[in-house]
């Protein structure tokens, strides 16, 4: 269009064409801006970006909203997989931009302070990414009314003083990130339009102030999982709209403020695991509570009986408490009630009968308190349960029989009360129950065949009741039955030959019956027997010869009828005590029993030292017990052993003696030190290797020296070492190929040895960091990984109960010849505290570098602190570093390290071990990532060690990379492989 041709009668079109003009200016910039968002994060695996095109409207972008005049108002991308560095500093161009939505997306990189450019912003989600570094400044922000920033990895201080001036800020979210520790921030107090607060997580410390009071428009409150400390100020009653107050895992102390009563608002309350007392009176007047959690705290008096008129009351948490009285008996009945727990209190009177009225009740604890009168006849209607357990009460009358046949209850525990009656077929219907937990009851009658057919049965514990008649023959059919006890009742008949072919039966205990007949030699074929009771019953016949392949920690067949010699491999000191009482048994060469009618009649110690000394000649095979009561020559140690003192416990069949241990534990021999004993190498005279950690007992005080020196040889060792024992006894009960095998304890008044096999190639932390070091490729370092969890898996999930290691770290990962890993040490932070006295409060386990951060402000430290050392193991065996090095700059250790490096997939690519080729370094991110997740600061947030074996299996190396195809269609890595196996 010409000059020429303006006229007055097209001015008014030509204005509208010149804004139009600058509508177009304005939205070729916004369009640029919103191409190079599209640009940053086209990796991720998302179709939200395919409108995203030049030649269509921004406004009609996917996710994006505009204002009238057609600019950028709204990015709405939150849950997109987005991932990438996102472009703060293109983004801020946007000058109407208002919101900015990215939570729960895998971006990643620092935040940089370009976002404080975005002065318009009201709302801002940066929430569950894996960003790094410290969030930046944006105090420009003054219109701010929601932000969220929570689970994001920011780290550092967060800059409090930005929102100083946000007087519109309605909702912030910034729990779940690593920041440093910072006192409850000032700042918010002035906040006053603030409807939710969550800083959950965020290592907050101090106290709660108590202009808290201000914040009037409350109504969700979450401060857990920090380190508050001090009173709950009594200012908080004045929040009279709070919904939701969450103090859980706290530090803190005091009883629930005066006028607590007057937040009856409140619908969920937690403040478990805090350090609380007084009582409960100022609950009374919360009738709208669907959720009470106060759980571990130190609460006493009563629990009101209001809380029975709550009519929306569906969750009870109050275990581990000092509460007593009755519970309201209409507790429960008005709502969809979900579960219970009251256990260990002292509280009294019957059971709530009322709280599956409306049939959706999951779990009823109440374990361990006073309770009395009969098991309510309406939970045998409650389908829905899944924990049933009321173990250690006082309750009495007959068990309702649908209470046998719940078919979702995993878990049925009425042990150690006066309840009778016995149990019905209804079992049949039990289909989930892993766990029947009857023992120390009245209860009697026969066992109704129709157990069997309850599959999932895990554990049976029917000890000590009256329980008649014989044990069903079909008993054989449960499959998964790990653990068996029917000990102290008064079954008759004999031992069903079926009980062989339980395959995963670990543990039989049939002590103090009347069964009869043979011992079923089938039972000579369960192939994971560890313990077998079959002692005082009236069992009779010869020992089946097939018993011998059993490698049992505890045989006990005493006081029955049997005859016959005993089979060779079970002659061995480790069953020394096994046959007493069968008056027609006979043996070579056990002391006590009687000689079988070949045999000369050398006096028994004789016989035994001639067997010991072929042993040594020979360096036989043949196992001999630690047990073997040696008379010791007086040797050279460094250290004088107390004659006499020393008690032996072994839990496999050996082929070594006291003796030979003993000498060997001596400086030449000394292979490594630690923190719970030096380690000692000891070659045996068949030339077998074993290493032997030698423990000092840490607390032996003069005082106990001193009583030692009074009392019996006995009463020594008793006093101080039964919790010992009984560690070690579990401990050498477990049996996995990526798990140290412990063959024996000696024990004496002041030390005791730990004998465990060798392991030829060492620690891995030797060969990632010492000058024993070695170049690992990414395969067996993936081997080791993957090895070790399985290890840490079965300490964790695969024992009668959880094995806690506490001190997992690459210099407890051990290598075999095959550079297998096995961990070793576990449980050893146990055995420590055991042999410290009782009185010494906490010990804390684990060495610096690996230790999860929750040992600093909670005993409740479980397995998932072990999972948090075990990723930082993963890191050492990604990154060739070690937990702690000065590179990673002061008061940082590894983690820090590689969460700084999070910025881009460079410098992501840097953090791997460069010797690993470029080919496997992808794979090697694959297991960084699982090490980030396993280092998560809050626990819940870590997966299960179970999850991080599927986990590494997913990230197996794939067999694809870098393979050329060989003319016969092998392929190269395949000969490797090959090739390191025959090695
Ligand atoms: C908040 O506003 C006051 C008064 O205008 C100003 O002095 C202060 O610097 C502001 N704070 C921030 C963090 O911007
Ligand atoms: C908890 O609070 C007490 C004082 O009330 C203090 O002595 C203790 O150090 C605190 N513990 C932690 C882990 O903060």
């Amino acid at each position: 269009m010409s000059a020429a041709c303006i006229s007055r009668r097209n001015l008014p079109f030509l204005f509208l064409l010149y804004l139009l003009c600058l509508f177009f200016v304005a939205n070729s910039d916004e369009l640029q801006v919103l191409l190079n968002i599209k640009t940053a994060l086209s990796n991720s695996n998302t179709n939200i970006f395919d409108s995203w095109e030049s030649n269509n409207s921004i406004c009609n972008f996917a996710g994006i909203a505009c204002n009238l005049d057609g600019s950028v108002k709204e990015i709405e991308l939150s849950k997109q997989h987005l991932t990438g560095l996102v472009p703060f500093d293109s983004i801020c161009e946007l000058q109407s931009l208002e919101k900015l939505s990215l939570g729960k997306n895998l971006l990643y990189g620092h935040v940089t302070e370009d976002l404080n450019m975005c002065v318009g912003l009201k709302y801002l989600d940066l929430g569950f990414n894996f960003f790094s570094g410290s969030f930046p400044d944006i105090s420009s922000m003054n219109g701010l009314v929601y932000l969220y920033a929570n689970a994001s990895g920011f780290s550092g201080t967060f800059p409090w003083n930005s929102l100083e001036n946000m007087t519109g800020l309605v909702g912030l979210s910034l729990g779940d990130n690593p920041f440093d520790r910072t006192p409850f921030p000032k700042e918010l107090v002035k906040l006053t339009k603030l409807n939710w607060i969550y800083l959950t997580n965020c290592s907050i410390e101090g106290q709660i102030p108590k202009e808290i009071g201000n914040l009037s428009e409350l109504i969700e409150l979450e401060l857990s999982q920090n380190y508050i400390s001090g009173e709950i100020p009594v200012e908080i009653t004045k929040l009279g709209k709070l919904w939701q107050l969450e103090l859980y895992e706290n530090n803190l102390t005091g009883t629930l403020p005066v006028g607590f009563g007057k937040l009856t608002s409140l619908e969920m309350f937690d403040a478990s695991y805090n350090h609380l007392y007084g009582d409960l009176s100022e609950l009374r007047f919360l009738n709208q509570l669907v959720s009470l959690q106060l759980a571990h705290n130190q609460f006493s008096g009563e629990i009101p009986q209001e809380l029975g008129e709550f009519k929306r009351l569906v969750n009870v948490s109050l275990y581990g408490n000092n509460l007593k009285g009755s519970l309201p008996q209409k507790l429960g009945s008005w709502a969809n009630f979900d579960f219970i727990d009251v256990s260990e209190n002292f509280l009294t009177g019957p059971i709530p009968p009322e709280m599956c009225k409306k049939g959706t009740m999951t779990q009823l604890l109440m374990l361990q308190n006073n309770f009395t009168g009969g098991i309510p006849a309406s939970y045998a209607n409650c389908t829905t349960l899944t924990r049933f357990r009321v173990s250690k009460n006082s309750l009495t009358g007959v068990v309702p029989s649908g209470i046998w046949g719940l078919p979702n209850a995993e878990i049925i525990d009425i042990a150690m009360n006066e309840l009778e009656g016995p149990i019905t077929s209804d079992i049949e219907y039990a289909k989930s129950l892993a766990q029947l937990i009857v023992s120390n009851n009245r209860l009697s009658g026969k066992l109704p065949p129709e157990i069997s057919k309850s599959s999932a049965l895990i554990l049976i514990d029917l000890g000590n009741n009256q329980f008649s008649g014989e044990i069903p023959t079909t008993i054989g059919e449960l499959k998964q039955l790990s653990s068996l006890h029917l000990e102290d009742n008064i079954l008759s008949g004999s031992i069903p030959v079926s009980l062989g072919f339980c395959g995963s039966l670990s543990d039989i205990n049939m002590a103090h019956n009347s069964l009869s007949g043979e011992i079923p030699s089938s039972l000579g074929s369960l192939p994971a027997l560890n313990s077998l009771n079959l002692s005082d019953n009236q069992l009779s016949g010869r020992i089946p010869a097939r018993m011998s392949s059993l490698k049992l920690s505890l045989l006990d067949l005493t006081n029955n009828r049997l005859t016959g010699p005993i089979p060779k491999s079970l002659s061995v000191g480790a069953y020394n005590g096994s046959f007493a009482g069968n008056d027609g048994l006979c043996s070579k060469n056990i002391k006590y029993i009687r000689r079988c009618s070949s045999e000369s009649g050398r006096s028994g110690k004789l016989n035994t030292l001639i067997v010991c000394f072929t042993m040594g000649a020979m360096a036989m095979l043949v196992s001999l017990g630690c047990f073997l009561y040696l008379k010791k020559s007086q040797k050279h140690h460094e250290r004088s052993w107390k004659e006499d003192s020393w008690d032996v416990k072994s839990f496999h069949l050996l082929s070594f003696t006291e003796e030979e241990i003993l000498d060997s534990v001596k400086q030449e021999n000394l292979i490594g030190k630690g923190g719970s004993g030096n380690v000692y190498k000891v070659v045996l005279a068949n030339g077998k290797q074993l290493a032997v950690k030698h423990i000092w007992n840490s607390h032996h005080s003069s005082s106990r020296k001193k009583l030692g020196s009074t009392t019996p040889m006995l009463t020594k060792r008793g006093g101080k070492s039964r919790e010992f024992d009984a560690e070690v006894q579990t401990l050498s009960s477990i049996r996995h190929v990526n798990v140290v095998k412990l063959y024996c304890s000696i024990t004496s008044e002041d030390s005791s040895l730990l004998v465990y096999e060798y392991l030829p190639n060492g620690s891995l932390w030797d060969r990632l960091h010492t000058n024993r070091k070695m170049v690992l490729d990414w395969e067996t370092r993936y081997d080791i990984a993957l090895g070790a969890a399985k290890g840490l898996e079965y300490l964790h999930h695969g024992c009668e109960r959880p094995v806690i290691h506490r001190d997992v770290k690459s210099s407890n990962i051990l290598l075999d010849e095959f550079l297998k890993p096995r961990i070793a040490d576990f449980g050893l932070a146990k055995i420590d505290q055991a042999n410290v006295s009782k009185d010494s409060t906490h010990v804390i386990a684990g060495t610096y570098g690996y230790i999860a951060p929750e040992y600093g402000y909670t005993i409740k430290v479980n397995e998932k602190s072990d999972v948090y050392s075990f990723g930082v193991v993963l890191m050492e065996l990604v990154t060739g570093k070690r937990p702690i090095e000065p590179e990673y700059g002061e008061n940082k250790d590894i983690l820090n390290w590689v969460c700084s490096k999070m910025t881009s997939k460079e410098s992501v690519l840097s953090l791997v071990d460069s010797t690993i080729p470029e080919a496997y370094k992808e794979e090697a991110i694959k297991v960084l990532k699982i090490a980030i997740l396993c280092t998560s600061r809050l626990p819940v947030l870590r997966p299960t060690m179970r999850t991080v074996v599927h986990m590494l299996e997913d990230a197996e190396p794939c067999k694809l990379v870098g393979i050329k195809v060989t003319k016969d269609g092998g392929s190269e890595k395949d000969e490797l492989r090959d090739k390191q196996q025959k090695i």
